[in-house]
């Protein structure tokens, strides 16, 4: 159970990094809200550019699991973000692993970091939705909101208790796998992997993806492809 405890900031370098530095202190499920962040961060060190008017979050989780079953989280929030959007009229799509997608661009992104080793004994999850934004200047072929899309302004923090509460509802990860997949759009990209042609089957629950052709059928971890080359065609 998330948002239990709130903690809200008009303005803060990052809401990962506060519920980072903050962890050994906070209770499980807490939350941080910022309306604006000054050192948002994305994946793979890029940063997250966060002017007021989206919508910024992190929570904490406390619960002890192996490490395998990490991706568990990417499907639950995954899921979580595209149930709110179509709830608010806004069809979404999942980027494999994470991103989110309306009308092609990205509207969404999550950022997931774990502590522990063997084990994850803490997971921070930070999410950056993009709601009151109009215009994202360079990136405007690759970026919306749902501003852009429904030609109306909202609020940002009705916006995040419709999302606390459809996370909180969520505990049938079978069902939650089988909605990720659904809303995947990497299921059916064609792929080359060791300079032969494959056609993405299906992503398993662990993240692991399953890419066939007529010789085989095989398994491959997330960090084997380059993804930006399979969406860009
Ligand atoms: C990505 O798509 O690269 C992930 C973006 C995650 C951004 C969110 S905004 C709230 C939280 N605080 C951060 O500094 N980053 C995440």
């Amino acid at each position: 159970m998330i948002g239990k405890k709130i903690i809200k900031f008009e303005s803060l370098d990052s809401t990962s990094d506060y519920l980072n530095q903050l962890h050994n202190k906070l209770e499980d499920g807490t939350l941080c809200l910022a309306f604006e962040q000054t050192k948002g961060r994305g994946r793979r060190e890029n940063i997250w550019v966060s002017p007021k008017g989206n919508l910024y979050f992190s929570f904490i989780k406390k619960q002890v699991f192996n490490r395998e079953d990490i991706f568990h989280e990417t499907i639950r929030v995954s899921i979580s973000i595209v149930e709110l959007l179509e709830k608010y009229d806004v069809k979404a799509m999942i980027k494999y692993p994470n991103d989110i997608l309306a009308s092609n661009k990205k509207i969404a992104g999550i950022l997931i970091e774990t502590k522990g080793l063997k084990n994850v004994e803490e997971t921070i999850v930070g999410i950056g939705i993009n709601i009151n934004q109009k215009d994202f200047h360079n990136l405007n072929n690759k970026a919306t909101s749902l501003a852009i899309l429904k030609e109306q302004e909202y609020e940002i923090e009705e916006f995040l208790n419709e999302f606390i509460q459809i996370y909180n509802r969520i505990d049938d990860m079978l069902s939650a796998y089988n909605e990720y997949i659904q809303k995947s759009l990497i299921i059916g990209k064609d792929l080359v992997y060791k300079g032969e042609n494959y056609k993405i089957e299906s992503v398993l629950p662990n993240g692991d993806i399953v890419i066939k052709n007529e010789n085989n059928n095989i398994n491959i971890r997330s960090n084997e492809i380059d993804f930006r080359h399979l969406y860009s065609e």
